[in-house]
């Protein structure tokens, strides 16, 4: 990736500095004949953190990119005299996440920037985590017709082996067996076939309980018969963005070689329109045993979890869990794309969280649980519904997969609005895929390994 500069010819350097006044990312161009630097302001040193850095050198590379600069060389000077080794770390990932691309399917090929980083490279831990988010916006991005269950267990498993990590690919004739009945539902009618994805990385003690990482893996959601109108099919191959997020997390910790034991399970599906699939109305069973009652063929992303975090719970011995899934628009009505909202039954758990989420530098906010909210997915008919009867989508959707937790320590994280962005919120961004929650995960991993 980067490499250290060896005084080549260069025809930019991209510098960052404190400023007395001002808000900071100001750009100022300085030349001294053969190299000119562009400087960006970094705000009042007192009020500098990692963030601010990776904001800052994201800015920057994007203004150089658009000066066409073709050879750059990061100097990470004021980063690292301000936060060490941190400053060098964001800086060089902010640079890296501005300049991601998507596959691209033009038969004309772009060209890449050369980059250098003058005096000291980034750490290999952030390197890793760097690439990780770049892996998940790749799967994020990816076309649902490149992409379909089979490819992502492909995907996957073949990467995840590489590092060391066990892998399990569960059919669905043997999620049949299992009596997985919610996540069949969903997968089964599609033209291609559901599966799903275990993980297992094992770098804590023997005796230690997994923590068990469950990401939705819908690689297209249509809606099913209640279809989304033509409006909302844009995004709808993101509807991964969970599963990615529980991947890229594993492997960095694998990369790592953190001590902790964590398993992710991925459910993976098309939700499509077939002649047998199911319809609103329809009452179905789960791998719990609890029955369910189909208020929308949209909201299936918990059904999938449902029977995901089940399996999780009762054949991999995960102690904690943990869900992930771009679940419900309405979170994003409530926290626009640069927050997501979550959900815990557990106090040190959540704590836990909070602090990794400080040391990524992404946005979270917990949503209440209050017992009314609970009244509103019961069913005349069934154990419990799938869809709200009175509003307050994002926290019903939640609840409705508590109902599967079994009362271990819980943890519920939905996605929607900062999985993908149509224009960056943060200048790291680039259009589409965002790799959201893969560096909060490994932080609260690591950290419970620490605890262990
Ligand atoms: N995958 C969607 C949620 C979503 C919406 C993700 C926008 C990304 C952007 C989910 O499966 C869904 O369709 N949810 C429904 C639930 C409703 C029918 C209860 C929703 O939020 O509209
Ligand atoms: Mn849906
Ligand atoms: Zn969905």
């Amino acid at each position: 990736m980067l490499k250290l500069w060896n005084q080549e010819a260069a025809d930019w350097r991209l510098a960052l500095r404190t400023e007395t006044e001002g808000a900071g990312s100001r750009l100022s161009v300085e030349a001294d004949g053969k190299t000119a630097t562009l400087w960006v302001g970094l705000g009042d040193a007192e009020t500098v953190t990692a963030e601010t850095v990776r904001r800052a050198a994201a800015k920057g590379i994007k203004a150089l990119k658009g000066l066409g600069a073709k050879t750059v060389v990061l100097d990470p000077a004021a980063a690292k005299t301000l936060l060490e080794q941190d400053g060098v770390d964001a800086m060089a990932q902010g640079v890296a996440l501005a300049l991601y691309r998507p596959r691209s399917w033009k038969t004309e090929e772009q060209t890449d920037m050369t980059l250098y980083m003058a005096s000291v490279l980034p750490s290999e831990e952030s390197n890793s985590l760097t690439e990780a988010i770049c892996l998940a916006r790749d799967l994020v991005n990816c076309p649902a017709n490149h992409l379909v269950p089979a490819d992502l267990a492909r995907t996957m498993t073949e990467t995840a082996r590489t590092y060391g990590v066990e892998t399990e690919i569960i059919s669905a004739e043997q999620a049949r067996a299992l009596g997985m009945e919610a996540f069949l539902t969903v997968g089964d009618s599609a033209g291609h076939a559901p599966c799903l994805i275990v993980l297992r990385y094992r770098g804590g003690a023997p005796d230690q309980a997994p923590i068990g990482l469950v990401g939705k893996g819908v690689t297209c959601d249509t809606g099913g018969y209640c279809l989304k109108p033509a409006s909302s099919m844009k995004g709808i191959k993101g509807d991964m963005a969970g599963a990615a997020a529980v991947f890229g997390a594993l492997l960095a910790l694998a990369r790592n070689k953190v001590p902790v034991n964590a398993t992710v399970v991925i459910p993976s599906v098309e939700n499509r329109i077939a002649p047998d699939s199911f319809i609103p109305g329809d009452v179905i069973g789960s791998m719990s045993g609890k029955t369910i009652e189909i208020g929308n063929t949209d909201a299936e992303g918990r059904l999938i979890l449902a029977d995901a975090i089940t399996y999780a719970l009762r054949k991999e011995g995960v102690g904690r869990v943990l869900d992930i899934a771009t679940l419900t628009g309405a979170v994003v009505g409530m926290f626009g794309f640069t927050t997501a909202g979550f959900l815990c039954n557990d106090e040190a758990y959540c704590t836990d969280f909070m602090e990794a989420a400080a040391v990524s530098g992404e946005q979270y906010w917990r949503l209440p649980a209050f017992d009314e909210y609970r009244k509103m997915i019961e069913s005349p008919v069934a154990d419990v519904s799938n869809v709200s009867n009175d509003g307050c989508g994002t926290i019903t959707a939640g609840l409705f997969l508590e109902t599967f937790t079994e009362s271990h320590p819980w943890l519920h994280i939905d996605i929607a609005g900062t999985a993908w962005v149509d224009s960056p919120k943060w200048e790291y961004q680039t259009n589409g895929a965002t790799g959201a929650a893969v560096t909060t995960l490994y932080h609260l991993c690591k950290a419970m390994a620490k605890e262990a």
